[in-house]
């Protein structure tokens, strides 16, 4: 699949660049500064050991994708669909995005209710949005020596998004559940700052979530 992400340059976004060019994807790193994604795709393909994985900034990673992650921070969320919309157009997007500052931690969902629903807002009702990977450790995705384990909640506006996700999911070691619409996407969200709670709390580094009776 020919996968943009915009922001990989962060960790959660590297992380999944680095799984996901592992599988055979083709990966574009999209950054506001060319130079900043030439470089990081640059190490990406040395710390993979692979050769798919290209660096755009982000209006050209947008172009001629099958699917767009979308990996900012919440500050930069609006703005940064606003800037790619007419680019994204109907390419399918992923939002992994919490609406959460540091320093202090604060979580604060914007006037849509979650950060899902903001890129429907931006992108217009005919967007094919999915968002997941809330759970999911970036520290883990970077950290190749480990096996990528846990559950991944899914959730969209459209279907074939979705499994496309789960697909993605199941490819670099999660078990994948389609947890339903858009509306659910504020429950996801709002699992991060509790975990990073727990991650401090128990001394860890990437708690996730598993369900039962499935
Ligand atoms: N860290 C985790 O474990 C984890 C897990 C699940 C979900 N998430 C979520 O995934 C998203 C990315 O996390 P991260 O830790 O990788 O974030 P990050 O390192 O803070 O930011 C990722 C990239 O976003 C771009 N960016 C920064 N500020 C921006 C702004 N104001 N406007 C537009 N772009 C901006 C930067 O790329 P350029 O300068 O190259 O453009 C930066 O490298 C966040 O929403 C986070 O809550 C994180």
């Amino acid at each position: 699949m020919r996968i943009s992400i915009i922001g990989a340059t962060g960790d959660m976004g590297y992380g999944l660049a680095l799984r996901l060019a592992r599988l055979g994807h083709d990966i574009c790193i999209g950054s506001r500064q060319l130079e900043k994604a030439q470089e990081a795709a640059q190490k990406a393909r040395e710390e993979a050991g692979c050769d798919n994985i290209t660096g755009l900034d982000n209006v050209a990673a947008c172009q001629d994708r099958d699917l767009i992650i979308i990996s900012v921070p919440a500050a930069g969320h609006r703005p940064t669909l606003q800037a790619l919309k007419d680019v994204i157009g109907d390419t399918p997007v992923l939002d992994v995005t919490i609406p959460m500052a540091f320093n202090p931690l604060r979580y604060d969902p914007p006037a849509e209710g979650s950060n899902a629903l903001e890129v429907v807002a931006v992108l217009g009702e005919n967007a094919k949005v999915a968002a997941g990977f809330h759970t999911v450790s970036a520290s883990m995705l970077c950290n190749l020596s480990k096996t990528v384990a846990g559950d991944l909640l899914v959730v969209g506006n459209d279907d074939d998004t979705v499994e496309k996700v789960l697909a993605l999911g199941t490819e670099i070691g999660l078990r994948g559940f389609h947890a339903g619409g858009l509306n659910h996407a504020s429950t996801l969200e709002a699992l991060t700052p509790m975990i990073i709670g727990m991650n401090k709390r128990y001394k860890r580094g990437h708690i996730g979530i598993g369900l039962t009776g499935i």
